[in-house]
This record gives structure tokens, sequence and C-alpha cells, in this order.
């Protein structure tokens, strides 16, 4: 039987969130006790917290990587302590926009890439959880999301178009650091650690939303472990 489209439509996103659920709750294997865990940001995280409430009393508390996740995470009784307090992580728990075999990624369409970013450099572990629709061989199909201090949005916007980009301002988003951000279209990225390296020295970005030179050490994609 043909289902119409909005049907099928449904039925992956039905399936996109089983498995986001089942890799949130499958990220609860590496949850120690005693743990100040780290927690990123998004729909799948948001299931990993729900999972996390159900042991909260045998962890510490968590980290977390945006105010969306901090007010999440105390709803459900979890502590959120502040990352200079807490130390070195041993865990980081986190979703991806796109993740590629060497499980480098794309991340930030949720907006809380710096966070992310400075949560999973301070963790040993990086575990990010997907559902399969954000594999890819390549990176870039998802519009690459970088940060940008206001007054610097032109002069990045500029360089990006340099380097064969298609810049495009998330107008209204304003991050949890009070920056703005552009969202990178038409980049296929075959090498993502020489391009996040690239735009990092580009003067007013402050995070680019590729996690390359420190990618995810594990991957879960619904029950599949990567
Ligand atoms: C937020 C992120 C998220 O991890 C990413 O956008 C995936 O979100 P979701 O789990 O809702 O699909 O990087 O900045």
């Amino acid at each position: 039987m043909t289902l119409p489209s909005g049907d099928r439509m449904t039925d992956a996103s039905n399936n996109a969130a089983a498995q986001k659920r089942q890799a949130a709750e499958a990220a609860l294997g590496f949850v120690e006790d005693g743990m100040v865990v780290g927690v990123g940001t998004g729909s799948t995280v948001a299931f990993f917290i729900d999972a996390l409430a159900g042991i909260r009393h045998r962890i510490r508390g968590a980290v977390s990587s945006s105010e969306r996740s901090a007010q999440l995470l105390r709803e459900r009784g979890i502590e959120v302590f502040d990352l200079n307090s807490a130390g070195p992580l041993p865990l980081y728990v986190d979703g991806a926009d796109e993740c590629d075999p060497q499980r480098r990624l794309i991340k930030g369409g949720g907006g809380a890439l710096t966070g992310e970013k400075i949560i999973a450099e301070a963790s040993r572990t990086f575990v990010c959880i997907i559902d399969e629709s954000k594999e890819v061989d390549v990176l870039g199909r998802f519009p690459l999301p970088i940060e940008v201090i206001p007054m610097a949005r032109s002069l990045v916007g500029r360089e990006i178009v340099k380097r064969g980009g298609q810049p495009v301002w998330r107008e209204g988003t304003v991050t949890d650091y009070g920056n703005w951000i552009i969202d990178v279209h038409g980049w296929r990225i075959t090498d993502p650690v020489a391009l996040e390296r690239e735009l990092n020295q580009i003067p007013g970005i402050v995070t680019v939303g590729l996690f390359a030179r420190r990618p995810a050490d594990v991957v879960l994609v619904g029950n599949r472990r990567r």
C-alpha cells in the first residue's frame, strides 16, 4: 500500500522520535554512580534528561550546555552545577544534527553550540545520541551553524562567501551568551578538521558548529552503537 505523503512524514517522524528515545535510554548505560554528567541540548537530550531523572538519586548532578536544558534538569530534580566548580567531567551526552563515519559532527541546530563545545572539550567521554536520519557520508547537507559576535556578522558573512558558502543570518535568535548565529548553506565538508581550524581563526567567530577536532567517542543510533 502506498501511503499518502502526509502519513509518510508522520511515520518518519514517529520513527525518528522512537530512535531518539532508544539512543537516549541506551546512553544511561554510560552513567556511573556519583557522576556529574555533562548534558547537551535538543529533543533527543530531552529524552535523556527524562531517563536520567529516573536514576537521579544515583548521580551527583549535571552540568548543562544551555539554559533550556538547565531548566529541564532542575524541573526533574537534578542539581545543576557550574562547569568551573565541577571540573573535568567523566561523561557528556548530547545529540547532533549530522554525524559522519568518523563520528565528526555538525551541531548547533538548537543554537547551543558554544556551551556544547565547551562541555565536550571538558569531558573524557562524549556519547552522541541520534536517529539514523542524522547519519551522512560527508558533512554539510545540514547548514553549518556558526555563533558570532553581533558586530562581526557581516564580516564573517563575507569571509564565508569567499569560501564558497551561503551565509544565512538566523534572525531573531540570540544565544545564551548574547551572540547571533549564521547558518552556512552549500558546503560539502570533506575535511572538517581543516575547516574548523580555518574558521576558528576569523575574528568575531565565537564557535563553529563542527565537532571534528574533538569528535564524539561513541555514537548511539537508536539501539545501534558506533
Ligand atoms: C543543539 C544541538 C542539538 O544536539 C542538535 O540540534 C540535535 O537536536 P535534536 O536532538 O533536537 O534533533 O546541537 O544546539
